[in-house]
């Protein structure tokens, strides 16, 4: 167990609080409509390459970095696997915001990855998107729909998800490398924290 106090966290990498929220029984949800032209699309055999920019597109003003350090076979693995259901906003062609839901393990969702592009962020795209997510997690024969975000991820978010009626059920302190030094991010994502070079 971590002792009380301060603890150095090592030149190159990121420290983050990550709280698990779950949701153990349907929520009502209060209907709304998406952003003009906005719709939901599911993606049944996406290409590895068009999820990771994606990917990117959605998550790497927050450091999201989870996809980025799997080999392609390893992502074509989950973003193939039948449970494992990939949906995102769409318009004109353009994707803008990522609905991951993860039914792998019996009886339970993870919302594996929740986002929307900078564009629509405080647009009520992502009301929508969540009252998608509610509806297709509870769907399935599932008792848990669970997530869980940091404090990397924008402030927005645990409120939203509280708002949606997740509870907050734990907290772990994660580590990992900077993906602005090991992943190649563009070294201006992130403002909000720091780089640290080793
Ligand atoms: C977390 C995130 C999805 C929240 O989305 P958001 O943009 O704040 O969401 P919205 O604008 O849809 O909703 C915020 C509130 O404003 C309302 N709202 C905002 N603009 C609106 C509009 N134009 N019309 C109607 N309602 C609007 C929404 O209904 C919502 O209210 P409610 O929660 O009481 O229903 C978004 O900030 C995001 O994707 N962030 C970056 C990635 C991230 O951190 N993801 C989470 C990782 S775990």
């Amino acid at each position: 167990m971590l002792a009380d106090g301060f603890h150095e966290i090592p030149r190159g990498k990121v420290a983050m609080v990550v709280t698990t929220l779950e949701m153990r029984t349907k929520m009502d949800i209060r209907p709304v409509t998406p952003p003009a032209g906005w719709e939901l699309v599911r993606h049944t055999a996406p290409a590895v390459k068009w999820y990771r920019d994606l990917f990117r597109a959605v998550g790497q003003d927050w450091l999201w970095y989870g996809r980025s350090i799997i080999s392609d076979a390893t992502l074509s693995e989950i973003i193939h696997d039948p449970k494992v259901h990939i949906y995102t906003l769409q318009k004109d062609g353009v994707d803008g915001g990522l609905l991951e839901l993860d039914f792998r393990e019996a009886g339970q969702c993870e919302l594996a990855y929740f986002g929307l592009a900078p564009a629509l962020i405080g647009s009520g795209a992502g009301r929508f998107l969540m009252n998608n997510a509610i509806e297709l997690a509870w769907a399935q024969a599932i008792t848990r729909f669970h997530l869980h975000t940091c404090t990397i991820d924008s402030p927005q978010a645990l409120p939203f998800y509280r708002r949606s009626g997740f509870v907050p059920v734990s907290q772990k302190f994660e580590l990992a490398d900077d993906p602005r030094i090991a992943h190649g991010y563009d070294r201006g994502l992130a403002p909000h924290i720091p780089i640290f070079d080793p």
